[in-house]
């Protein structure tokens, strides 16, 4: 697994709160945008618990039938329903002096919001078709990419359970709120996928920086890497530049560049400038009629503008820039 990378305070706070909760069995609630890092949070929690040599056991409650959820969730006896050849252990019971994840819990359907409320409660339960009480001790670390509070709040979710789930909650922010982590885990990403691919990028040129810090991230980390890993694929060199950003990420850091920065009175001036001078199809005449200035004071300010055209504001390609 990748190290979890946290270098904003915003993303350290939030490992500082996994490693102390970590140390204990209280059941954990993550929360975050997708892609923000919910699974990462996950494992490092694991890994930093005393149950780190037992079983991580994941279970998405969005991916399967009520059915079939309760079956891979709780097991089932030989018989249970048709089909069941064999009996078959589920994921709480393959967790059991470990932890297990429920990833999107929100989904998890009313019945078997029921019955692991029970497991929480006793710490056992049936396995579906089965008489046997099994005892299982597992740490429940559930993640949520919708808000819980208000799927109670619509009796969606049961209350008492989410009040068994959230003893701890952990929020990860989204990776637009945390700019300085774009940084380092672009780095870390540039690593794996280099050794993976077998391709001979090894660190970003400051145009790809520059870009990779002002783009938004709306998919978060998840889009942070995909976009490393096309661009250690098709970049030739020791070296990933801008060029090998997707079109997407280029055209909005374009344009946050351009508002991240509040224009001087007399880059505005130019700009004004330059836009009746086009209005007026290069009639210089009526161009300064339309100023209101005088054709001398027009011809002036052109040619100082023209001296002034190697000092205007560098564009994201060439610029490094630093996030406040
Ligand atoms: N802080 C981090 N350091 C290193 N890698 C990270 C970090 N956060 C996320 N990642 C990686 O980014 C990818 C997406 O993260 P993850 O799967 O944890 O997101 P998620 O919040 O669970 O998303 P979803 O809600 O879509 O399931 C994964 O490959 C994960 O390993
Ligand atoms: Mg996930």
């Amino acid at each position: 697994m990748i190290e979890l990378v946290a270098r904003s305070e915003a993303m350290r706070e939030a490992v500082r709160l996994a490693e102390r909760v970590a140390a204990t069995d209280a059941n954990v609630l993550v929360t975050g945008e997708s892609g923000a890092g919910k699974d990462a949070l996950a494992s490092f929690l694991h890994a930093q618990s005393p149950r780190a040599a037992g079983p991580f056991v994941r279970i998405d409650c969005a991916a399967l039938p009520a059915e079939l959820l309760e079956a891979e969730l709780f097991g089932f006896e030989r018989g249970a329903f048709t089909g069941a050849t064999a009996a078959k252990p589920g994921r709480l019971e393959a967790a059991h002096k470990g932890t297990l994840v429920l990833d999107e819990i929100a989904h998890l359907p009313r019945d078997a919001q029921a019955k692991l409320l029970r497991v929480i409660e006793r710490r056992e339960f049936e396995r579906l078709g089965g008489r046997r009480t099994v005892r299982v001790d597992a740490r429940l670390v559930a993640l949520t990419n919708v808000d819980l509070d208000d799927a109670v709040r619509r009796r969606a979710f049961r209350e008492d359970l989410f009040y068994r789930l959230n003893v701890v909650r952990i929020h990860v922010p989204p990776l637009r709120e945390r700019r300085e982590d774009v940084g380092p885990l672009a780095e870390t990403f540039l690593a794996a996928y280099a050794a993976k691919h077998g391709r001979p990028a090894r660190r970003f040129d400051s145009g790809a920086l520059a870009a990779l810090g002002l783009y938004a991230f709306p998919g978060n980390v998840r889009e942070l890497a995909n976009v490393v890993e096309r661009a250690v694929i098709v970049s030739d060199g020791r070296e990933v530049g801008a060029k090998d950003l997707p079109e997407a990420v280029l055209a909005a850091a374009a344009l946050g560049a351009r508002r991240a920065r509040r224009p001087t009175l007399a880059e505005l001036e130019d700009e004004y400038i330059r836009e009746v001078l086009a209005a007026s199809r290069g009639n210089k005449s009526e161009a300064a009629r339309v100023l209101g200035i005088s054709r001398k004071n027009l011809y002036e300010r052109l040619a100082r503008q023209e001296a002034g055209a190697g000092r205007r504001a560098p564009d994201v390609s060439e610029k490094p820039v630093t996030d406040g």
